[in-house]
């Protein structure tokens, strides 16, 4: 194998969606630069990052898409999902009506990516322990149903969050 193919590179776009406030901008900053914002505000628009990760001794990156939860402040939403080969559907354990959400979010999500998207169920906040309203094995069991991998995470204490971004990853690789 020569230097080149060694060092040669990959990049995958991955989205993250989910209802306002389950905290998928505050997933992506622990990740990508592990930083927590307690405060932060609603996501206007798109931003993305782009994160090198190790997988099996190769570099790849992965080019990860953050958009707002609430309708007005989206941006074009096929922009968004294109070209996705990965995605965090992301929930907040101490609100059950995020959980709800999740449904339409798969709907669209497959009504505007390809089928085979990598997709995790990410149950956040796994610090509020003591408000949880959606207990791990309903999480568990909705990912089974619908094919998806599952984790519970805290962008607060970094429980989990490489791990989310990283079982995404190596499945697409
Ligand atoms: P939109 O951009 O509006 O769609 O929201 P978002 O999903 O990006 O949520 P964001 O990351 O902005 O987090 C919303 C709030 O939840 C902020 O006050 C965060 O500090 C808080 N938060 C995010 N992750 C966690 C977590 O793991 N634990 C706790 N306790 N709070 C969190
Ligand atoms: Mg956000």
């Amino acid at each position: 194998v020569s230097e080149e193919e060694k060092t040669e590179d990959y990049l995958f776009k991955i989205v993250l969606i989910g209802d306002s406030a389950v905290g998928k901008s505050n997933l992506l900053a622990r990740f990508a630069r592990d930083e927590f914002y307690p405060n932060s505000k609603s996501t206007i628009g798109v931003e993305f990052q782009t994160q090198k990760m190790d997988i099996n001794g190769k570099e790849i990156k992965a080019q990860i898409w953050d958009t707002a939860g609430q309708e007005r402040f989206r941006a074009v939403t096929s922009a968004y999902y294109r070209g996705a080969v990965g995605a965090l559907l992301v929930y907040d354990i101490s609100r059950r009506q995020t959980f709800d959400s999740i449904g339409r979010w798969l709907n669209e999500l497959h009504t505007h990516s390809d089928m085979n998207v990598v997709t995790i169920l990410v149950g956040n906040k796994l610090d509020l322990r003591d408000a949880r309203e959606v207990s791990t094995a309903e999480g568990k069991t909705l990912a089974e149903a619908q094919g998806l991998f599952f984790m519970e995470t805290s962008a607060l204490d970094s429980s989990n969050v490489a791990a989310a971004f990283q079982t995404v990853v190596k499945e697409i690789y």
